[in-house]
């Protein structure tokens, strides 16, 4: 097959660890003789130094150009220090996932047996936890209305969903749903929230289309607590923007390591395949970021975007080896002997 993939590496370890997805996606191109083709563009705090803008249009015609993308990370210390900054790099992210339309973001909870002793949690609570969080990419209070008022001393955010929205995101997620355990939950804060009373009326109202499948609905105040006491108990899950991504952060701890947390946003147009931690800046340059989340995040391009099965299998089993070898960075190895970055990518490249 022909690949063409628009790499946006952005800011702070985005680039080291998209080296090493991109010599781990080449060693795979090799094997399974594909022909790869990559256009890098900017975006972050990286192009508001260049152009001023975090997602330029000629960024945008890369990614719409291409037949996926693959993202590092988005985010500058400059900026988060200074609320007062007109152009910040997320919002490059953010526009990128509107004008892609990337209205699904999936986020697999991954458990790695080689690693249960490494999470906070207790093993027995964990070790069958497999559940896929599918957050709402391009609405709710991300996307509202936000301001100041003249004195600059109150604030607002809008939170706003319209009724397609909310049907397209759930409608996908019972497909998913039906695709793995038959369970969905759709987490909201509906005993407050007008726009969560939506989704819980389009969730009703999908309910009958899908009736192998099981619907639960619950509070995302609960849901955080259940995420922590029983993970187990998911199989899929389905919220808002802000509710997904702090959600999302949270499951990440099961694993052990939210560096190994792999993500596809799909929609409209091309998807982007990211890992979801941050630009993490106090790693940036040094050489000791996981590149595994963004390794997993190739494994899903692989799936998702080309259908190429054995491909993304090949890559998660290099990355299952190097987590029972104990060939892996500091955040995972701890005490143990850990390897930098381009070593553990070098690893995996070798290892396809
Ligand atoms: C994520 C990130 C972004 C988000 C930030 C960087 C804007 O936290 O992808 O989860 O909040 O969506
Ligand atoms: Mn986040």
């Amino acid at each position: 097959m022909n690949l063409n993939i628009a790499v946006l590496a952005g800011d702070g370890i985005g680039p080291e660890v998209i080296e090493q997805a991109i010599k781990v996606v080449d060693a795979v191109c090799a094997k399974f003789n594909h022909e790869i083709h990559y256009t890098p563009g900017l975006t972050g705090a990286a192009a508001i130094d260049a152009v001023g803008n975090p997602y330029p249009d000629e960024t945008h015609e890369i990614c719409m150009a291409a037949d996926a993308v693959l993202f590092g990370a988005i985010g500058h210390p400059r900026f988060d220090n200074d609320p007062s900054a007109k152009v910040r790099p997320e919002q490059g992210l953010l526009a990128m996932r509107k004008k892609l339309g990337l209205y699904a973001n999936i986020r697999p909870t991954l458990v790695f047996p080689s690693l249960l002793h490494k999470s906070p949690l207790r093993t027995d609570l964990i070790e069958n936890a497999d559940f896929v969080c599918i957050r709402e990419l391009t609405g709710g209070i991300y996307f509202g209305e936000k301001g100041r008022n003249e004195a600059r001393d109150k604030a607002w955010d809008v939170c706003e969903y319209t009724k397609e929205e909310v049907e397209r995101i759930i409608r996908l997620a019972y497909q998913y749903a039906m695709a793995r355990k038959k369970k969905l939950t759709i987490v909201d804060k509906a005993n407050v929230l007008e726009t969560s009373r939506l989704w819980r009326e389009v969730g009703q109202s999908l309910e009958k289309e899908f009736p192998e499948v099981t619907t639960e609905y619950l509070f995302v105040d609960a849901a955080a607590m259940r995420i922590i006491q029983w993970p187990e108990g998911f199989d899929v899950m389905v919220t808002e923007n802000m509710f997904g991504d702090i959600l999302t952060d949270e499951a990440s701890v099961i694993s052990g390591s939210m560096g190994l947390m792999p993500s596809a946003s799909i929609g409209l147009h091309t998807s982007v395949f990211e890992p979801i931690h941050g630009s993490y800046p106090q790693a940036a340059g040094k050489n000791i970021a996981n590149p595994l989340g963004t390794v997993l995040s190739a494994a899903m391009m692989f799936e998702y975007a080309f259908k190429l099965y054995d491909e993304a299998a090949a890559i998660r089993k290099v990355v299952d080896q190097s987590l029972e070898e104990g060939y892996v960075t500091v955040d995972i190895a701890g005490t143990a002997p850990s390897y930098s970055t381009t070593q553990v990518g070098d690893w995996l490249a070798s290892r396809i």
